[in-house]
């Protein structure tokens, strides 16, 4: 009798693993570190979420590894899905943690409802400095250094552009307080100055990334300004003006000087000066209406700032989380902000800030 085809038919040695079940998990768990990396308030979280993103890798490999024939190509085919995954997660987790760098606090930006804002992303280079004010940075030969300094420039630069529409505001609670003309002048000059912090901030941006983003739509502040506001007193403006101005731009004052010194591009290094010295006046300002407030509004108003002071602990400077791919001393050169730096700066900007409120108390 001839054997049927079939059992003449090799016996197929391959393991039998269904792909289906350990995409969908794996999936799910690089959605979960996305979030987890770009939604958490501190770097303990970004942290976790590059665990989970490891942890997806190490499912996908096992997967991919355990589906092929023999141990070669599953070595094979698991290293070219690690590749993959990563090349598509890791970007992701990155710009989660540059996120986080826009969610810390950055001088004075705007607050609407407790929170601050910053307007939608548009593209349009409507935001772009005269020709002779134009930084044009040198370009760094690794491809992920200039990514990075492209996103962190743009988060600066939409910081910059908030900070435009908070002065706005902090110049009619002033008019609507009845302060000096000094101090409605130096808001106004503020304004115009952080207008120019967020065109050069854009123009960098644009000049390591080549995309000539813009700020666009600024929804909550529109409907801020259709909506009825909370009424201005001296209360809030010494406590916002403490913590947003005193020690928020003092510290990123402190923070620009520090970097233009450490860059090593004449063009990042005369941004960050420009940046720097304005701030430096801002936080004057601020201290000069901390200074007002207590005057006109006496005991309620030193009470409130003593009780501001004692919280300004939480305070974090803006910079790159401890993660990125770039080191602090490529950081340095670069002009950009590490979070080491951020915090030994906030926390001088903090000790001081207390200190000379105590003088004034
Ligand atoms: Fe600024
Ligand atoms: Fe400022």
């Amino acid at each position: 009798m001839s054997p049927s085809p079939d059992d003449d038919a090799p016996e197929d040695p391959s393991p039998k693993i269904d792909l289906a079940p350990a995409a969908f998990v794996t999936f799910w768990v690089t959605v979960a570190a996305f979030c987890v990396a770009g939604f958490g308030e501190s770097s303990t979280w970004l942290i976790v979420g590059c665990v989970l993103a490891l942890g997806s890798l190490a499912l996908s490999f096992a997967a991919a590894a355990l589906s092929a024939k023999d141990p070669l190509s599953g070595l094979l085919r698991g290293a070219g899905v690690v590749v993959v995954q990563a090349m598509m997660t890791l970007p992701l987790l990155l710009w989660a943690g540059l996120e986080n760098v826009s969610a810390s606090p950055k001088g004075r930006l705007l607050h609407l409802r407790g929170r601050a804002r910053l307007a939608r992303v548009s593209f349009g280079g409507g935001w772009r400095p005269r020709p002779k004010e134009t930084p044009r940075p040198r370009l760094p030969s690794s491809v992920v250094e200039r990514a990075v300094a492209a996103e962190v420039w743009h988060l600066a630069a939409r910081a910059e552009h908030a900070s435009v529409p908070a002065f706005s505001k902090l110049s009619l609670q002033l008019v609507a307080l009845g302060a000096p003309s000094s101090l409605v002048e130096g808001a106004h000059r503020a304004a115009l100055q952080e207008i120019d912090h967020a065109r050069r901030c854009f123009a960098l941006s644009e000049g390591y990334g080549g995309l000539p983003w813009d700020p666009g739509a600024l929804p909550e502040l529109a409907d801020s300004l259709a909506a009825p506001s909370r009424r201005p007193d001296l209360v809030g403006l010494a406590r916002g003006s403490l913590r947003d101005g005193c020690v928020g731009e003092g510290v990123a004052a402190a923070m620009a000087e520090a970097l233009a010194n450490g860059a090593d591009d004449p063009s990042v290094a005369e941004t960050l000066r420009v940046i720097a010295a304005d701030e430096a006046e801002h936080a004057e300002l601020s201290w000069a209406v901390v200074a007002w407030c207590l005057d006109a509004g006496g005991a309620t108003v030193r009470a409130a700032l003593r009780e501001e002071a004692a919280r300004l602990d939480d305070h974090r400077a803006a910079a790159l989380p401890d993660q990125t791919p770039i080191s602090p001393e490529r950081a340095r050169a670069l002009g950009l902000p590490h979070a080491a730096l951020a915090e030994q700066l906030a926390r001088l900007g903090v000790q001081r800030a207390r200190e000379r409120l105590t003088t004034m108390l």
